[in-house]
């Protein structure tokens, strides 16, 4: 590993369906050497470290100013590495890694012993999953590793859909960038507890509870799954969860308060008085563009960002607790 002081992030274009070999080789000879690569994944960017090299999962928490006892997603290049990481594989596991994966489903079972303390943020249990994503997917199988990923933002940022967001957060701290455009789905993985006979829901995301049964339980998820715990993203700019009906009611009060509003809002709704920071066609359209919203409503620097609600059903549920989580954070303060 070189010093850190002497480490200029290398920043690669790939194509995200058939990434150049050469790149992918640069990164997981980074990733073998302790290296931080950021990579994309079908859901979010992803800041990846060796998942079973104690120092350079440091790297990542540093990087992103994390708390230390919130544990990482381990990554893997297919289902057949498991064992690698989870000694008992149970059959609840076994059947959602059938469905799901690759694809955007995490799921928690008890830990292998020998993963780094630091990897599994000193639980028992580690997450892992295996992304839907070429480059990702790519990377990890060269790099021959389990890979430590989060989403590549610093923490209370919201997570990065396009490699100017990892680089505005981390240019700092990466070694390498490989920047295959946007992502596909915009939203975190939906993380489920896959010990017990049924799977328990810690984190609403990509997959939906439609997509993984009714018999789905929700829990709440404070106490198994730290990063739910944490402060989220912490909006420079207040957010407002507003009924679609009542957005251009809203925007009209607020501008006539001398207030600069901004709206992510359903196509064909415009709202006078308001800046389109993005209009949706539908909820997969949404989830694509959230995170940029917020941060290009930063960018604009509005006063308030109206987001219209959207029904609470497949993926509207994992959006709606993530603006709630948004508004939430401001509320406290
Ligand atoms: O889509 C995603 O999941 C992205 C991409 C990069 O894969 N990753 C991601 O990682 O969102 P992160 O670290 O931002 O979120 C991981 C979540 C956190 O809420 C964390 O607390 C939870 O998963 N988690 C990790 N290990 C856990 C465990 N053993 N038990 C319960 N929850 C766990
Ligand atoms: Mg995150």
């Amino acid at each position: 590993m070189q010093p850190l002081s002497a480490r200029r992030l290398t920043r690669l274009r790939v194509d995200a369906d058939a990434p150049d070999p050469r790149a992918v080789a640069r990164a997981a000879a980074v990733l073998r050497r302790g290296g931080l690569v950021a990579l994309p994944t079908e859901t979010v960017y992803g800041l990846g470290a060796n998942a079973e090299d104690a120092d350079a999962v440091r790297r990542i928490f540093a990087a992103k100013g994390r708390p230390a006892d919130n544990p990482l997603i381990v990554h893997l290049a297919a289902a057949e590495q498991l064992p690698r990481v989870c000694p008992m594989i149970t059959s609840l596991a076994r059947s959602l890694a059938e469905r799901f994966w690759p694809g955007p489903l995490t799921i928690v079972l008890d830990a292998a012993p020998d993963l780094p303390a630091v990897t599994t943020g000193g639980l028992t249990t580690v997450a892992v999953r295996v992304p839907d994503h070429p480059v990702a997917r790519a990377v990890i199988e060269a790099a021959g590793v389990p890979v430590a990923a989060p989403s590549a933002n610093r923490s209370g940022r919201p997570s990065p859909t396009t490699a100017d967001h990892v680089a505005a957060d981390l240019s700092e701290h990466l070694d390498v960038l490989l920047d295959a455009g946007p992502t596909g789905l915009g939203l975190e993985s939906t993380v489920v507890d896959a010990r017990g006979t049924e799977p328990r829901i810690y984190r609403e995301g990509a997959v939906t509870r439609e997509d993984l049964g009714v018999s789905a339980v929700l829990v709440t998820p404070d106490a198994p799954s730290p990063g739910t715990r944490y402060r989220h993203y912490a909006p420079a700019c207040p957010i407002e969860i507003v009924a679609p009906a009542e957005l251009e009611e809203r925007a009209r009060v607020l501008a006539g308060q001398g207030m600069r509003a901004g709206a992510v809002a359903p196509a064909r709704t415009p709202i006078d008085g308001a800046l389109s920071i993005i209009s949706f066609a539908d909820v997969d359209e949404l989830a694509r563009g959230l995170y940029g919203a917020f941060r290009d409503a930063e960018d604009a620097h509005v006063d308030v960002l109206l987001c219209s609600a959207v029904p609470e059903t497949g993926v509207g549920r994992a959006i709606m607790d993530r603006l709630r989580r948004a508004a939430a954070v401001q509320a406290m303060e």
